[in-house]
């Protein structure tokens, strides 16, 4: 009865995933995905704890508290800014789990053939995957240096070092007896994932997190031929294609090629940047800022990562519901890779209940530009810098921007001259156009809703 109740409770599994994906690519059904992404996740587990191999529920039942004591809290505590390395986090625990049971599974059936084959596949991956997420995480949480480290030779010793690895797991699929080589190959695969992420800047951790997600995908795929179970294997390669496609718009939207993300150095403060810090602007305050928006007809509001470490996106509701209010047609401009992780900003302004059809993407917003009145950038910069299109020698040369300098009139909010992720300077903010509205974003853009409530009320 059970058998046949499983394979069953499998298909479900693998439909709910597949149809969480579909859901989860648009704001408005983003909900719905993961409902049922999760319900796949409840059924494929209970369907494995059905299976007869499972022989006592005891050691599972330790497993299930401790992961709950650690995940629950860490999943209701982490702030929004620290999803990217939270997800770097879960990529470690999940590629060493699938790493170990294959270690498990190598020294209890010593597999050959394709099995073994896959074995070492997953082996492999989840074990660099492991170390390179846990390396990621610590740029990205600052706990370890975020800048690139190169050496000469780099590429030729990570190679290298990989090459080794792989030639031993050659070694290994021919002759699965030679169990010395077994630590030999784990240790080489440990450290090719430290390697891999320390000549990366910490800023291009989120594409290179995607990447070592479909990395881990594929080994959860190699874990289930290993197994022999099914769902794994559709689990994995779900979870290694999606990471790879995410990982490619990624870098599309950036106008970068994997190369230059994985061996580019990318993120360290160009010279011209410090340079910049000198030349003049013209700045304005929150009553300024407020009269020229009430005197708008339409507003694009730019947000960027800088909106998201001031938590601003409830503020800027505010602001929106004020200004459309008094007949300012307000809407919000979206970049594939503004903030620091996909759909950093639509999480943000959703979480704010900022209306859907109010976030407009790049391309549709773009042609607008000329007919707006206010470019409002709020904690933006590369995603709005005209070099991208003007300059060719500029490290992000080719990166589709927003056109707010385009609009009649621009104010950009950030704290300081300082420049955002590529390090460059940004032609934007000197041009006559622009106004510079120096402070934090949250509490800027506090003053200026205040300012617009205490001007004379409209009349509803
Ligand atoms: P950035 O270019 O990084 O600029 C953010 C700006 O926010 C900074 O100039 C900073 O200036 C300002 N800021 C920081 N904290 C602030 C606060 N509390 N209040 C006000 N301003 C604040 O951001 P962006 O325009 O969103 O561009 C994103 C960059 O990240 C792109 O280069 C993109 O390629 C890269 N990237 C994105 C992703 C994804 S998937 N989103 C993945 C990898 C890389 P001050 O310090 O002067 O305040």
């Amino acid at each position: 009865m059970m058998e046949s109740i499983f394979p069953a409770l499998y298909i479900l599994a693998a439909a709910g995933f597949i149809l969480a994906i579909k859901w989860m690519s648009s704001p408005a059904t983003a909900r719905r995905g993961v409902i049922v992404g999760e319900i796949g996740m409840l059924l494929a587990v209970v369907g494995t704890l059905l299976r007869h191999e499972v022989v006592t529920y005891e050691w599972i039942l330790i497993a299930f508290f401790i992961g709950s004591a650690i995940g629950v809290p860490v999943a209701y505590y982490m702030p929004m800014t620290a999803v990217p390395q939270r997800t770097a986090f879960s990529h470690a625990c999940g590629a060493l789990a699938s790493a170990l049971i294959g270690t498990a599974e190598y020294f209890r059936h010593m597999p050959h053939g394709v099995v073994m084959t896959a074995l070492v596949l997953e082996t492999l991956l989840g074990f660099l995957t492991c170390t390179a997420s846990l390396m990621a995480f610590g740029k990205l949480q600052e706990v370890l240096p975020t800048r690139p480290i190169t050496y000469p030779g780099q590429n030729i010793v990570n190679l290298g070092i990989f090459g080794l690895a792989v030639a031993i797991g050659v070694a290994l699929i021919l002759s699965p007896e030679r169990t010395w080589l077994f630590p030999i190959f784990t240790v080489l695969s440990l450290v090719f994932g430290v390697l891999l992420i320390i000549p990366i800047g910490g800023a291009d951790m989120p594409t290179v997190i995607a990447l070592l997600n479909s990395y881990a995908g594929l080994s959860a795929s190699a874990m289930g031929f290993v197994l022999d179970n099914k769902l794994l294997i559709v689990a994995g390669a779900l979870d290694g294609s999606s990471g790879f496609i995410l990982a490619v718009i990624m870098c599309r939207a950036m106008n970068r090629s994997f190369s230059n993300v994985l061996f580019g150095a990318f993120g360290t403060i160009q010279a011209s940047a410090k340079e910049a810090l000198e030349r003049p602007v013209r700045s304005a305050s929150p009553e300024e800022a407020a009269e020229i928006l009430e005197a708008a007809r339409s507003v694009v509001i730019i947000p960027g990562y800088g909106m998201a470490v001031a938590q601003a996106q409830h503020k800027l509701r505010e602001l929106h519901d004020v200004l459309t209010k008094r007949g300012v047609e307000v809407c919000f401009a979206i970049h594939p890779v503004a903030g620091r992780m996909p759909g950093h900003m639509n999480v943000l302004l959703a979480e704010a209940d900022v209306p859907y059809d109010r976030l407009v993407e790049m391309d549709e917003i773009n042609p607008e530009f000329p007919r707006t009145d206010v470019a409002l950038v709020i904690g933006a910069n590369d995603v709005v810098n005209p070099a991208a299109r003007l300059d060719k020698n500029s490290p992000i040369a080719g990166m589709p921007i927003l056109n707010a300098y385009e609009a009649h009139t621009v104010m950009v909010i950030k704290r300081s001259m300082n420049p955002g992720f590529a390090g460059i300077d940004n032609d934007l903010y000197y041009m006559d156009k622009t106004l510079m509205l120096f402070g934090d974003a949250k509490s800027f853009v506090s003053g200026i809703v205040k300012e617009l409530n205490a001007a004379v009320p409209v009349a509803s």
